[in-house]
């Protein structure tokens, strides 16, 4: 009886199996896509803050290449090394932009070809360092550089609250130059203990966890919006 059913069924059995094939096929296929997707290295644009001789942000950004290092393309954007004076034109501000001045059309090539954004700043007299501030004031707020891309907050200083002050109006500005800022952020209290010279964490277990963390928001984020920006553009404001 089964034999008779699986004889005179056998084009209807080719057919499901094919099918049943097919389906599978399309579901490696997609999850394939979206691994490659998610494990696609993001260009992360890491901002520093000062300028200070000594300073301690050096610190940080190498506690951050340690522990990042391996997972994003990550170029360093260096108030000291550029060497920028305060603002005198912004680069939007030139009719002819080949006029503008190659530091700043260097900067911008960076600013435009980074997929997310790490800003580690110290805090000043509770707010954002001179050199950020003035650095990001020579660029357009908007969809062109910072628009609908992510950024992350890593803050730092000698005392106990890490510079944690300074973050409130980071995040204002961040927000007026168009980059959301993810919800989690870093702190470093006590700098100069916390970590060594090579950024080695000194018994502060909360800043790589901490990190972790941040690196989950920012990461799903920028790997987010990367995908929408692929399919539908960004509005132009
Ligand atoms: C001009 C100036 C202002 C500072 N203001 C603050 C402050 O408001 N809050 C704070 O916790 N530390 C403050 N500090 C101390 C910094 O936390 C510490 O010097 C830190 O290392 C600064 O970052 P940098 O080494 O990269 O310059 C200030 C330091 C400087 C030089």
């Amino acid at each position: 009886m089964i034999r008779h059913w699986l004889v005179h069924n056998w084009f209807h059995h080719i057919l499901v199996t094919v099918g049943i094939l097919a389906v599978f096929g399309a579901y490696k296929v997609t999850l394939q896509r979206m691994g490659s997707q998610a494990g696609e290295v993001l260009k992360l644009l890491v901002v520093m803050s000062t300028t200070r001789e000594g300073r301690m942000g050096s610190r940080v950004v190498k506690f951050i290449q340690n522990e990042l290092g391996a997972k994003y393309d990550i170029t360093i954007l260096d108030p000291k090394e550029l060497d920028l004076p305060l603002v005198r034109m912004p680069i939007h501000h030139y009719d002819d932009r080949t006029q503008a001045p190659q530091v700043l059309l260097d900067i911008e090539a960076k600013l435009k070809a980074a997929e997310a954004f790490l800003f580690v700043t110290a805090e000043y007299n509770g707010s954002v360092p001179p050199a950020l501030s003035s650095l990001l004031d020579h660029f357009p707020p908007g969809h062109t550089l910072f628009g609908y891309k992510p950024s992350g907050i890593v803050s730092y200083s000698m005392g106990s609250f890490g510079g944690m002050m300074g973050t409130v109006p980071l995040r204002q500005l961040l927000n007026a130059m168009g980059t959301v800022a993810v919800p989690e952020s870093v702190h470093v209290p006590q700098v100069h203990s916390s970590l060594d010279e090579d950024g080695k964490v000194q018994g502060n277990d909360h800043l790589k966890s901490g990190l972790e963390s941040l690196d989950t928001q920012l990461g799903w984020y920028a790997h987010s919006m990367k995908e929408y920006r692929k399919i539908h553009g960004v509005p132009k404001l």
